[in-house]
C-alpha cells in the first residue's frame, strides 16, 4: 500500500480549504515568535502588509511576459535594478537581473563567469574547470559547479573567519573561472576581505563574485548609519558580480534576488537564447521562465515604502537587536562568541561544554536552533521578528539550557548540524 494522496473526487469550497490550511498548518514551529533562525525575514507589520498588498496587485502577472505584455512589471524591474547598481557602485554599462533567490541569481552568474573564461582562453568542454572559494560559500556554488560540471576548491579561514586569501591564491590555476568571497558568509556572519580577493582576481586574471545575498541590500545602511561594515561591492575593481537577495534583508516578499554584473555583456553572457522550436526565439536572463509578477511589484513596493531613510531605521534597530543578543550570550559563563558579527548573523559556541547539548534542549523548548558544526555552535540570522520579547525569551531559555548541561558538560547529544 502507499501512502499517495488520492486526486480530489469533488471541490471543496474556499472556506473549508482554508480552514484545513490554517490547521495543516497550526503545528509549525512557532516562527512568528522568533522561533527559527533561518527561512523567514521581517522589518515590521507595516513594511509586511505593504509588500504583501503589492505582491496581490500583481498576483497574476507573469515577469516573463514583461517585455511584451507586462509593462508594468517591467518598469517596476528596471527601477529595482536601478536602485541595486547604484546602492552597489556599480559604473556605467553595469546591468542586473531580478531572479527567484540567492540559489538562482548564483547559478546564472556561475554560468556567465564560466562562458566568459571559454571566450577569454578559446578553451572549450575539454577543459575541467574550477572555482576557488571559502569554506563557508553556501552551498548553492556546489549546486551551479555539480550541474556545470566544475570542480570545487576550497580555502580555509582566518583566525577571524574570513577566508585566508593567500590559501585562495595557492588553489588559483590556469583552469580558475572565478573566485567568490561572501558579504557576509552564512556560517560565521562575516564578510570576506573583498578588497584583497579584488586585487588577487584582478592580478590572476580571474573573474570574482560577490555573494552578497545575505547582506546586500542592508549592510550599506549600516554603514551610512556610522557603523562601518566592510566594503563589499563593485568599488572594487575586480569584483565582477555580485548577487544581493531582496527577499532576505531587502525585507521583501518571496522568491525575489537581484544579480548584477560589472559588464552589460556578461549579462548577455547569462542570458540564455533558443530558436530551435516551432515557436520561435526565446530568451531569458534567469533560469526560471515563468516568474511571479507579484514578487517584482512587492520589492518595488517595499524599496519605495521604506527608502533609505526606512533602511536606515532598520538597520539601527538591527545593529542594537544584534549587540543586545551578543551582550547577552557572552554574558552567560561559558559561552564565547565564534565571530564577531558584521550584520546580523551570529554563531557561538563554547569550549567548556557540549554547545548541541544546550542546543539540543533550546529544541525541546520550542526553538529551532540554527547549528555550525566546525567549529560545534549555534547560530541565528536575526530579523526584527527576534527581538522584543523573543530575544528576552531566547536568552532565558539559553541560560536556563546551559546552566543544566554545565552539570554534565560534555554528555552526548544527537543533534547534528543541518540548515
Ligand atoms: C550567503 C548566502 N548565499 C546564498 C543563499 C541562497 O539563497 P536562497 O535560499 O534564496 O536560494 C543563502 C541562503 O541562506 C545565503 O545565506
Amino acid at each position: 500500500m502507499t501512502d499517495r494522496t488520492p486526486f480530489p473526487a469533488t471541490g471543496r469550497s474556499w472556506d473549508d480549504l482554508q480552514a484545513e490550511i490554517r490547521s495543516r498548518s497550526a503545528g509549525d514551529l512557532a516562527w512568528k515568535d522568533g522561533r527559527s533562525p533561518v527561512f523567514v525575514f521581517r522589518n515590521d507589520e507595516e513594511t509586511y502588509n505593504v509588500g504583501r498588498d503589492a505582491f496581490f496587485e500583481c498576483f497574476s502577472e507573469n515577469a516573463l511576459g514583461r517585455t511584451r505584455a507586462f509593462f508594468g512589471i517591467a518598469s517596476m524591474e528596471k527601477d529595482v535594478l536601478d536602485f541595486g547598481l547604484g546602492l552597489f557602485s556599480a559604473p556605467d554599462g553595469a546591468a542586473g537581473a531580478f531572479t527567484s533567490g540567492g540559489s538562482e541569481s548564483i547559478f546564472i552568474a556561475m554560468k556567465a563567469a564560466r562562458d566568459a573564461f571559454r571566450a577569454r582562453t578559446g578553451k572549450g568542454r575539454e577543459a575541467a574547470l574550477n572555482m576557488v572559494v571559502p569554506i563557508t560559500v553556501h552551498p548553492a556554488f556546489d549546486k551551479a559547479a555539480n550541474a556545470m560540471d566544475i570542480e570545487m576548491r576550497r580555502a580555509p579561514l582566518r583566525e577571524d573567519k574570513r577566508v585566508d586569501v593567500a590559501a585562495m591564491a595557492d588553489l588559483i590555476d590556469e583552469n580558475t573561472m572565478t573566485l567568490v568571497g561572501s558579504a557576509p558568509c552564512f556560517p560565521h556572519g562575516v564578510i570576506d576581505p573583498i578588497d584583497e580577493l579584488s586585487a588577487l582576481a584582478l592580478k590572476a586574471g580571474t573573474w570574482l563574485h560577490v555573494d552578497a545575498c545575505v547582506g546586500g541590500w542592508i549592510a550599506p545602511f549600516f554603514t551610512r548609519n556610522g557603523r562601518p561594515t566592510p566594503d563589499f561591492d563593485f568599488r572594487f575593481e575586480g569584483v565582477r558580480s555580485l548577487s544581493a537577495d531582496l527577499h532576505k534583508f531587502g525585507f521583501c516578499p518571496k522568491p525575489a534576488s537581484t544579480v548584477f554584473y560589472r559588464r552589460a555583456e556578461d549579462l548577455d553572457r547569462a542570458t540564455f537564447r533558443a530558436d530551435a522550436w516551432p515557436s520561435g526565439a526565446f530568451a531569458t536572463q534567469t533560469l526560471a521562465g515563468t516568474r511571479p509578477g507579484g514578487a517584482v511589484a512587492g520589492a518595488w513596493a517595499v524599496l519605495n515604502f521604506l527608502g533609505e531613510d526606512g533602511y536606515r531605521d532598520a538597520a539601527r534597530r538591527l545593529a542594537e537587536m544584534v549587540d543586545g543578543y551578543v551582550a547577552g550570550i557572552t554574558a552567560i559563563e561559558g559561552l564565547e562568541m565564534w565571530a564577531k558579527p558584521d550584520v546580523s548573523i551570529i554563531n557561538y559556541g563554547s569550549t567548556g561544554l557540549n554547545i548541541l547539548a544546550v542546543a539540543e534542549r533550546m529544541y525541546d523548548m520550542g526553538w529551532l536552533p540554527g547549528l555550525t558544526k566546525a567549529p560545534r555552535g549555534m547560530h541565528a540570522m536575526l530579523s526584527m521578528i527576534h527581538g522584543g520579547q523573543a530575544q528576552q525569551d531566547y536568552l532565558r531559555d539559553l541560560r536556563v539550557c546551559v546552566e543544566e548541561v554545565r552539570k554534565d558538560p560534555m554528555q552526548a547529544s544527537k543533534l547534528e548540524a543541518v540548515y
